[in-house]
């Protein structure tokens, strides 16, 4: 409980992992990218030949996993039982199947602890779905960042291209639109504001101004 937590949650795409790592290096708090942890169960089960929809032994599998984030100043890498998963786990592909074993209630249960493990002196920047109404409840500052599919397509389709990826603008948004869908109505820990979350609506601000924000929340609350 003495260990301060900030909680970003949203929709993904909203650009809750730019401004939960800005925060955490501005801070030098620890960070938890909640989201990288459903991606990486997903592909380890894909790894081990575990079926996706075989819960339990999905679940069986998170507590044994060596999971490092390494986080270089200007490379991050996620090494998984040491092997470098990098690129796999930002796959648009990989969130999608990721979602699909975040929608089971024993699985969200499995990495419940691990999650729960980041919480570190000096403190702890978690984003995610949840973070706010179930992993970290007690969070002193809780931010849940919003914006319209349409921009949140369009970010994700400027970050690829940036990146010299081919991408297509129309199936960018339906594959947001689709798993916005399924993480909003799943019955377990469905994407909601926390009661007592700051909304922000991020549609028509920059990245820098949302970040200014929440520092100056954080500074209200300190
Ligand atoms: O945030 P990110 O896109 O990496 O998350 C991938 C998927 O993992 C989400 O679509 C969501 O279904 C799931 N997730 C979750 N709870 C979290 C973080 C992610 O259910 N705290």
């Amino acid at each position: 409980p003495s260990v301060p937590v900030v909680t970003i949650d949203g929709p993904s795409g909203v650009g809750k992992g730019t401004v939960a790592r800005a925060l955490s290096r501005r801070l030098h708090w620890h960070l938890l990218d909640s989201g990288a942890l459903y991606r990486i169960l997903a592909l380890a089960a894909q790894r081990d030949g575990v079926p996706l929809d075989d819960s339990a032994r999905v679940a069986a599998l998170a507590p044994r996993l060596n999971i490092v984030f390494s986080a270089a100043a200007d490379a991050e890498a996620i090494l998984v039982d040491g092997v470098d998963v990098t690129a796999q786990v930002r796959l648009e592909t990989t969130g999608g199947l990721a979602s699909q074993i975040a929608a089971v209630p024993q699985i969200r249960a499995a990495l419940l602890q691990r999650q729960r493990d980041f919480m570190q002196p000096p403190g702890l920047v978690a984003d995610g779905r949840d973070m706010g109404t179930i992993v970290f409840p007690e969070a002193p500052l809780k931010i849940f960042l919003d914006a319209s599919a349409e921009e949140r397509a369009r970010r994700r389709f400027r970050q690829l291209r940036d990146a010299g990826k081919p991408a297509r603008l129309d199936g960018l948004c339906a594959e947001i639109r689709a798993r916005d869908l399924r993480d909003r109505q799943r019955a377990t820990a469905p994407l909601q504001a926390a009661d007592d979350a700051v909304v922000i609506d991020t549609t028509h601000i920059s990245a820098d101004s949302v970040f200014a924000q929440v520092v100056d929340l954080l500074a209200a609350r300190g």
